[in-house]
């Protein structure tokens, strides 16, 4: 496909709900809430905050730079840009990464589905804490239910990326969007209203600096990493669609905004309500497919109609959080194989689904009937999730930083970050110094941190 002939985002408005649909995903609703909570809450998020604005967007502006000059996929991207060179690997690397996570993200993202059935057929109701743990092991390992729940997901994300860019992805983005974030505002509310909220609102906001290591600071950073999906080429694939008159600076610290305000927001459904019923917030996926479920019955156990309502919203806002992540996932190596191999749309879309049914496969049985094959005393979902989130996004984000920062020509830097010098851009000289050395040095040592290598 000629680079003239390529689609485009119909709006500035469809390109900004876009990227915050795949950024705001299961990282922001049950990852955030936790880590903040344990890392001394408001200490966290400052640090948090510090670190979307200081790493987070200027990676975020340089993927969309690469993606908008190249107007081509991840996997192409830095081959139009830097011919010849094995900088290409770069974006091969993106595709790899992002088909692998979202052969296994799919896999969580199902029980999500299955969690809105059981929400709305009553499955929660009279049920003890004990009954919750084994509901969910039980699902969990079941080695047929969660796949049913995986096939149907991909399906969602294969429809909406079949309908292509503008009347697909935008179209949904633009629905989906405002209704999760009026379903987090909502839910928010309810929770803060509960008889004894304050102790979870003070657990997540009361800052406590002393809580604050350098390890803190790592994880902070890890995290906005994966929330704001960078390291992957989704964001370049999507900025590949963005017009000539979308501004990068913009956009990226409005999808900032949204994605850090969803987060907090998340941990003010999600502690309020756990404090308020007594229940010590958990870790990980058991936070929202045991703790929470518990902690709905039990907050409204007076109304069940309440609880009906509050618990089936919820795991709505989830799926639909993890759908739109899933769609921008799915779209990077779609469009990789649409326009590198030239597959029609419809063909390509049907490889990346069966490719990624075929991962999430493996990756639910893995929690289940092969637990016991084991990569480097890890199953093959956790073996997946270290791999793509440990290694491969920091790696990713490390290389797209030094690409831009050291690598392509200053003047098409230029060019797209102050549309061709119709924008006054003052940070333009903080943004490129933190691209050459804060950035690279910084994510070097998440990426350190991470392999224990600092220990
Ligand atoms: N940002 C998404 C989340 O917070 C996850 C994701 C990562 C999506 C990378 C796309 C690419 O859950």
């Amino acid at each position: 496909m000629s680079h003239h002939d390529r689609v485009n985002f119909a709006s500035k408005l469809g390109a900004v709900l876009a990227v915050a649909g795949s950024a705001v995903g299961l990282g922001n609703i049950w990852r955030f809430p936790y880590e903040a909570g344990n890392h001394g809450g408001a200490a966290f998020i400052l640090v948090y905050l510090g670190c979307v604005f200081i790493f987070g967007l200027p990676i975020m502006m340089a993927e969309f730079t690469i993606g908008r000059r190249s107007k081509a996929s991840t996997g192409e991207a830095f081959h139009v840009l830097a011919p010849h060179t094995p900088w290409r690997w770069v974006g091969y690397l993106g595709v790899l990464t992002s088909f692998l996570i979202l052969g296994y993200y799919s896999v969580v993202s199902g029980w999500t589905l299955e969690y809105i059935v059981q929400a709305m057929t009553g499955g929660f109701s009279n049920k003890t804490s004990a009954d919750f743990v084994n509901m969910f092991t039980d699902f969990s390992q079941n080695p047929f239910r969660p796949l049913c729940y995986l096939f149907v997901f991909i399906l969602l994300t294969h429809l909406v990326v079949v309908k292509g860019v503008e009347k697909g992805i935008e179209r949904f983005a633009k629905l989906l969007m405002p209704l999760l974030f009026i379903l987090v505002v909502l839910l928010a509310v309810c929770s803060v209203l509960l008889p004894g909220a304050e102790r979870g609102i003070e657990f997540l906001l009361k800052p406590d600096f002393s809580k604050v290591t350098p390890d803190v600071f790592l994880s902070a950073m890890g995290q906005a990493f994966f929330s704001l999906s960078l390291g992957m080429g989704c964001l370049s694939t999507y900025a590949s669609y963005f017009g000539k008159d979308t501004r990068l600076g913009r956009t990226a610290m409005s999808v900032g905004i949204i994605d850090t305000c969803v987060a907090v927001l998340s941990g003010l459904i999600i502690f309020p309500a756990a404090f308020s019923v007594g229940i010590q917030p958990d870790a990980g996926p058991s936070l929202i497919f045991i703790t929470l479920p518990n902690v709905f019955q039990q907050a409204f156990s007076g109304i069940p109609f309440l609880s009906f309502v509050c618990s089936t919203l919820f795991y709505v806002l989830l799926a639909l959080a993890a759908l739109t992540s899933t769609i921008s996932l799915h779209e990077v190596s779609t469009v990789f194989l649409h326009e590198k191999f030239h597959f029609t749309r419809k063909k390509a879309a049907y490889i990346v689904s069966c490719g990624s049914l075929l991962i999430g496969i493996v990756s639910s049985l893995a929690l289940g009937i092969w637990s016991s094959y084991t990569i480097a005393g890890m199953n093959i979902f956790d073996a997946l999730d270290y791999l793509t989130a440990k290694i491969m996004l920091p790696v990713g984000g490390m290389l797209t930083a030094i690409f831009v920062g050291w690598v392509l020509k200053k003047q098409i830097l230029r060019d797209e970050i102050t549309n061709y010098g119709s924008l006054k851009v003052s940070f333009y000289p903080v943004f490129v110094f933190i691209l050459k050395f804060i950035a690279p040095i910084g994510i070097a040592l998440i990426f350190i941190n991470e392999l224990g290598l600092l220990k």
